[in-house]
């Protein structure tokens, strides 16, 4: 899968651009304030329906415009799909893809996987499980196509379970919500469970490369202890205290990946480059893995690729990066530097001021 063509209208300062894309990789260059992590985000837009910057969409129209317009083709194996997306102020939004309209924004989800990495990916880390979920449950959902229906279901279900908490005086009044939640959370979490364990080795060889002094462990936490007893008595047994918070307190909504060093969380021990790198080991994991396992591809976006990186891990990162095959939108502020860094065909696209030129191999 890749990104052949892309058109934006009214997005943040871009104004209006047509960009093709023929290489894999994709250098984004330009001063600060010049429009390129909008550029990243209108294809982050157009593979997810929603931006990792904002979720009004008022924010992210051009200013005195009432919407904006994306147009994309997606290439898989030759096969072109045009995705269209126009999105107004007012909440109102249209998608069509094949020249068909699509109600459902997630269908995008099925056209373009991507994988975002910007100087806040750390947060992957320090921040809370629900970071390390979504990352888990990213490739879980490529993996594995019962997953996302499972999913929903299970977050429909734990909805209607904790507002029925809030008012029932008894356990008994819980349980007919409590069959079917135990039977999807196990199967949740095997799902879960099997792909992270076909993931592990690829995590641990990445990390072996990007942080060889550190001895990582790597631990997949379903939500509950299932070594001590099923998860209908944390249910039950847990009833009094979730009654009294209002939400469930054991259950795959809990779910973990822990990582840690010598007992430590990582996020404790590792400096804030480490802690990118580490990020960038993750994701390109997971790259690897659709791309090797489930022979999809996906792309990656990455946001200030040199931020808080040394010379030397910028090299290391550069060259796995473009090992992996995937195709790959990279910004950067400085263009001498990245250029001898990526030194296969790639494309340079120059941003100013929401303008974006791509130069031509002769004018570098
Ligand atoms: N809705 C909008 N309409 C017009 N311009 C906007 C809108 N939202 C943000 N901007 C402007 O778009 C410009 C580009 O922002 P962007 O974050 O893409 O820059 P950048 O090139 O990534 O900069 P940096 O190198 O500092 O990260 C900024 O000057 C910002 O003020
Ligand atoms: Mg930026």
């Amino acid at each position: 899968m890749s990104l052949s063509k892309l058109v934006i209208h009214q997005f943040r300062n871009i104004n209006s651009t047509t960009l093709t894309f023929k290489n894999k990789i994709n250098l984004i260059v330009g001063p600060n304030g010049s429009g390129k992590t909008s550029l990243l985000e209108a294809i982050y837009f157009l593979g997810l329906g929603r931006s990792f910057r904002s979720h009004l969409t008022s924010r992210i129209v051009q200013h005195d415009h009432k919407e904006f317009t994306l147009f994309s083709e997606i290439n898989q194996q030759g096969l072109v799909t045009p995705i269209g997306l126009q999105k107004s102020k007012n909440g109102d939004s249209t998608l069509k893809i094949n020249g068909a309209i699509s109600k459902k924004l997630a269908n995008l989800t099925h056209y373009l996987p991507l994988q975002l990495i910007t100087p806040e990916s750390s947060t992957l880390l320090s921040g809370s499980p629900k970071n390390r979920r979504a990352f888990l449950d990213w490739g879980v959902f490529y993996h594995d196509p019962l997953f996302y229906h499972n999913w929903a279901r299970i977050k429909r279900l734990l909805k209607q379970r904790n507002a029925a908490l809030k008012q029932c005086k008894t356990y008994n009044e819980l349980q007919i919500w409590d069959n079917e939640l135990c039977l999807l959370s196990d199967k949740i979490s095997d799902q879960r469970q099997s792909y992270f364990e076909l993931l592990l080795p690829l995590i641990k060889s990445t990390l072996n490369d990007f942080l060889p002094d550190f001895d990582i462990s790597c631990q997949f936490f379903c939500g509950w202890d299932k070594t001590n007893k099923p998860l209908a008595d944390y249910l039950q047994d847990n009833f009094p205290r979730d009654n009294q918070l209002g939400y469930t307190t054991a259950g795959p909504q809990k779910a973990d990946i822990r990582f840690k060093i010598e007992g430590f969380p990582v996020a404790d021990v590792l400096s804030r480059g480490q802690l990118k790198l580490f990020v960038y080991a993750l994701q390109l994991a997971q790259g690897l893995f659709l791309n090797s396992i489930d022979k999809k591809q996906c792309i990656f976006l990455i946001d200030d690729f040199s931020s808080e990186l040394d010379q030397t891990k910028q090299q290391i990162l550069a060259k796995h990066i473009a090992a992996s095959d995937a195709q790959l939108f990279i910004s950067v502020i400085d263009p001498d530097n990245i250029d001898k860094l990526f030194s296969q065909q790639h494309s340079v696209f120059h941003v100013e001021h929401g303008q974006i030129t791509e130069q031509l191999e002769t004018n570098r």
